[in-house]
């Protein structure tokens, strides 16, 4: 039987996102991806990029059977493995990573998981990489639409450590782990993919 998830929304947002994070991935030989989930997104992503090695993970063995067989499956063959991995509190898989990419995570996780995220990512990106964040977020303490308000408040409803974070406490919270915030681009459905430089 097949172990493969999937998760509606992200084939839906699988090709803007592809666009915003072309230009990083292009020039990336190494790529982690945190909280893989189904792993629909590094299946579409990776044959784009023939010359750059995957590792993606998760906390969750669903996800990692299920990013594991798409793995397997891939026609350019460059996505490794899955790995566990816990973004609170690592293990980190070794470095340097050109990237480090992570989708729709931050919210659906205490914060924890976002500060654990921000240092790892520090930990095992080279100087120059970037970490790309792809989700929705509040800016400068709002909503970035109505949607996202209600969506925040059933999140915390299904746990109060859950909830959209604001980009602002994102940015603050990356700068003593030598993260800067490089670009911020608006995506389909109220969404936003940033980049934060590591230094
Ligand atoms: C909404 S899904 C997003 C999956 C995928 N990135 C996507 O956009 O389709 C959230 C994912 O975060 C993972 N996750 C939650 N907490 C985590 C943590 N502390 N460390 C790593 N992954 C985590 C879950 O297992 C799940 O796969």
């Amino acid at each position: 039987m097949s172990a493969k998830l999937y998760y509606p929304a992200t084939s839906r947002n699988r090709e803007p996102l592809l666009e915003a994070v072309h230009e990083v991935f292009a020039a990336s030989t190494r790529v982690l991806e945190v909280a893989s989930g189904s792993g629909e997104h590094l299946e579409f992503i990776a044959p784009h990029f023939p010359n750059c090695h995957f590792v993606p993970s998760d906390i969750e063995p669903k996800c990692l059977d299920s990013v594991a067989e798409r793995a397997r499956e891939c026609p350019s063959n460059n996505i490794a493995t899955p790995v566990r991995l816990d973004a609170s509190d690592g293990p980190w898989p070794n470095g340097p990573f050109d990237a480090v990419f992570n989708a729709n995570m931050i919210h659906i996780a205490p914060w924890a998981a976002c500060q654990g995220l921000l240092a790892g990512a520090a930990q095992c990106l080279r100087p120059g990489g970037y970490l790309c964040l792809y989700g929705p977020f509040m800016r400068s303490g709002s909503h970035t639409a109505p949607s996202n308000a209600a969506f925040s408040e059933d999140l915390q409803r299904r746990d109060s450590r859950w909830g959209v974070r604001d980009l602002d406490e994102v940015e603050r919270a990356a700068v003593p782990h030598g993260l800067e915030l490089a670009w911020v681009k608006p995506m389909p459905a109220n969404n936003f993919t940033v980049a934060f430089r590591r230094d």
